[in-house]
């Protein structure tokens, strides 16, 4: 695909080669994430990062991601702080705001609603989330993690068995990664729900319409035996029609170092979106887990900078001018980041 001027609204967008150009990008970024380097290449532009639904990570690292590239960042956060709250149209705040952007990045709890307002925006639109459909940008950190992950085993990413763990069915960063990894061969899925809760039909067709293994079964235990990387998650409980019906789920299931080490290979490798939910009755991912090196999850949050950097470096036709008004940052740095 050309990424210039392109929105990014679904990882559909996407072929093998798409995904390889945004990694090679995101490993140039490398150098000013770990603030080794300083660059100014976007400075007067300016970042909409309009976020319509809880966020911590996707919307700070968005903002970073476009603060290190030198530019500003303008944030919405709440419908009642936006005039979306008096009535006003997706259409209408599509083509004001974009008056003041040079790019969005939006979220919302409706799905179709960021295609929606791209479809009237004026400048470039990456979906930060729509509901329970996609979640594009998590997708390819994702996946560039799983990648290094990978490499960092002697593996890569063919061959992949992935075992995908609790709402299968409202997570929006499951139904991504799936369509994402089935453009890579031979990866085998073990998908562990409860049967309320599995990957929705469409999903599933696409994976074995691409030639790949699906086991769906409701035990933990049994599925993550065999598996190079864990990816779970939380119950998407503000997707249930209501909170009792979304309680049924909570703590169904929980990995936590016993049971790695019981039922594991060595080195399998754990992710998650994140947030984890570390309320004593969920905790899908249990805190004694902590100290695990195979833990990857802050692992894929610093890898997200790098992934939205790269992004919008595509979007905005600045990639090879990075370097351009490059400079050593002066502040310390030593011993800030460590792998
Ligand atoms: C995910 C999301 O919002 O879909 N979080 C994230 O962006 N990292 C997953 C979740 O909320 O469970």
């Amino acid at each position: 695909m050309n990424f210039v001027g392109s929105h990014i609204l679904s990882v559909s967008q996407f072929e093998r080669d798409d995904i390889e150009s945004v990694f090679s990008v995101a490993d140039q970024m490398i150098p000013y994430a770990n603030r080794e380097r300083v660059t100014r290449v976007l400075e007067g532009a300016i970042l909409g990062n309009m976020f319509f639904e809880p966020s911590t990570r996707t919307r700070v690292s968005f903002g970073c991601a476009w603060n290190l590239l030198g530019g500003d960042v303008r944030e919405t956060t709440e419908i009642k702080a936006s005039a979306i709250a008096k009535g006003e149209s997706f259409y209408d705040t599509a083509r004001v705001l974009s008056g003041y952007s040079d790019l969005i990045v939006m979220r919302h709890q409706i799905e179709g609603s960021v295609e929606e307002f791209a479809s009237a925006s004026r400048v470039p639109v990456i979906n930060g989330g729509d509901g329970s459909n996609e979640h594009p940008s998590q997708a390819l950190l994702d996946l560039y993690t799983i990648r290094k992950e990978m490499e960092g085993r002697g593996k890569q990413v063919d061959d992949l068995r992935i075992a995908l763990i609790g709402d299968l069915r409202y997570g929006r960063a499951v139904h991504s990664l799936c369509k994402l990894l089935s453009l890579y061969t031979n990866i085998h899925f073990t998908l562990i729900s409860p049967s309320e809760l599995k990957l929705p039909e469409q999903y599933v067709a696409n994976i074995e319409a691409r030639g790949h293994k699906v086991v769906e079964m409701e035990d933990l235990q049994a599925g993550i035996t065999q598996a190079d990387i864990l990816y779970v998650t939380r119950t998407q409980e503000e997707r249930f029609p209501s909170q009792e019906e979304a309680d049924r789920y909570k703590g169904l299931f929980r990995l936590n170092q016993s049971i790695y080490t019981e039922f594991c290979e060595p080195n399998t490798v754990i992710m998650h979106p994140l947030p984890r939910d570390s309320r004593g009755d969920a905790r899908e991912l249990d805190d004694d887990l902590n100290e695990n090196p195979n833990l990857a999850i802050f692992r894929q949050t610093d890898n997200g900078v790098v992934i939205r950097m790269a992004l919008f470096a595509m979007i905005l036709d600045v990639a090879d001018k990075v370097e351009d008004s490059a400079q050593e940052v002066p502040w310390y740095t030593e011993g800030r980041f460590r792998s």
